[in-house]
């Protein structure tokens, strides 16, 4: 495939995503790559063979969303004092959405701040959690409570890498591609109703084109002052799935793919989408077989989990949802009566 190169330009920073083969990688001074076992036995000495550098040095974390937590941090840090890591040093991510936003925030804190370089080896990171600078670890009050935006020097997405991707890793990040197409893109989200993603050339065209959506929002809104919290279509209620089952039952994505088919709903009960396209929305994402289902077992409590979400403020909850397709709203108007009427429609049985 041919080399694409988007540039992501905010405020702070300005750099490439590079999409394609992966290139020769180059820095004159110390780097630490920072993977995970399965990741790194996949993939280090291919890393290790396309980089120049005056040392380098190779931390493993633990794989997996539950430990996005502070140990992992620690031992990251600990690996980056313990080889004299200074300020020109790098930190390389290498690895899914947890590698990537845990080694963005410990670069983003070591010393005050150091560079790092994304290398994304899932669906999921390749098309969303790579692009865009935020960075942060969970704790046991909910997911990337904390953290900071702290923009990656570059990105290398190189699609080959998804051929090692396991079924439900595939699904999970096709479900923040659906994601992008619903909230942002009409005509990708009815390419997407026609072209099968388990085809590669169709693949890497719904992955240039999600990155190109990314890259669009956040060079319009860094810091989700607004426009970026679209992203978040469906991660309201993930993340609180997520918390709920202590990230260990449902891939990032998978708890989105559930999220967004009760935002669709949400939506639905406000005549922002129409029956028929929740239906249609519910039955691509089944298609590739995500979750959309979860079983509520109390709405109050589960509504009482929507404060933690960082984009509450006042006591007020915000909700990201389509609006038709292509477009969305982010209110924080929304009747909590209709938030429990849609949790109410979880509680229990299959839909
Ligand atoms: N993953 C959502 C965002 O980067 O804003």
């Amino acid at each position: 495939m041919q080399t694409h190169t988007l540039t992501i330009q905010t405020p702070t920073s300005t750099y490439p995503i590079h999409i394609g083969k992966l290139p020769a990688i180059k820095h004159s001074h110390k780097v630490l790559i920072v993977s995970n076992p399965k990741v790194a036995g996949l993939y280090l000495s291919k890393i290790l063979g396309l980089l120049e550098a005056k040392e380098v040095y190779v931390c493993i974390i633990p794989d997996g969303e539950q430990y996005k937590n502070m140990q992992s941090l620690e031992l990251i840090l600990e690996c980056a004092f313990g080889h004299k890591l200074d300020r020109k040093s790098l930190m390389i991510a290498l690895g899914g959405g947890v590698i990537g936003d845990i080694v963005g925030f410990a670069s983003g804190i070591y010393q005050r701040g150091i560079d790092f370089v994304q290398i994304p080896t899932t669906l999921l990171s390749q098309v969303d959690a790579s692009v865009g600078g935020k960075t942060g670890i969970n704790n046991a009050f909910g997911k990337n409570l904390i953290g900071l935006f702290h923009q990656p020097k570059a990105v290398y997405i190189d699609p080959s890498m998804l051929e090692s991707l396991e079924k439900r890793e595939f699904a999970a990040g096709v479900a923040e591609i659906i994601k992008m197409a619903v909230c942002f893109d009409k005509a990708f989200y009815e390419w997407l109703l026609t072209h099968s993603l388990h085809q590669p050339q169709n693949l890497c065209e719904a992955i240039i084109k999600s990155v190109e959506i990314k890259a669009k929002v956040v060079n319009a809104d860094e810091k989700e002052k607004g426009i970026r919290a679209g992203l978040n279509y469906g991660h309201t209620f993930a993340h609180v799935i997520e918390n709920l089952t202590a990230y260990k039952s449902y891939l990032h994505g998978e708890a989105v793919a559930i999220g967004m088919n009760m935002a669709n709903i949400l939506a639905c009960k406000l005549g922002f989408l129409n029956d028929e396209q929740c239906e249609q929305i519910q039955r691509l994402l089944q298609s590739y077989d995500l979750p959309t289902r979860f079983e509520v077992s109390n709405p109050q409590a589960f509504y009482e989990q929507f404060y933690l979400d960082k984009k509450s403020f006042d006591s007020r909850i915000t909700f990201i949802l389509p609006y038709g397709i292509g477009d969305l709203r982010i209110t924080d108007e929304v009747p909590k009566s209709k938030v429990l009427e849609t949790l109410e429609e979880f509680v229990s049985g299959e839909k």
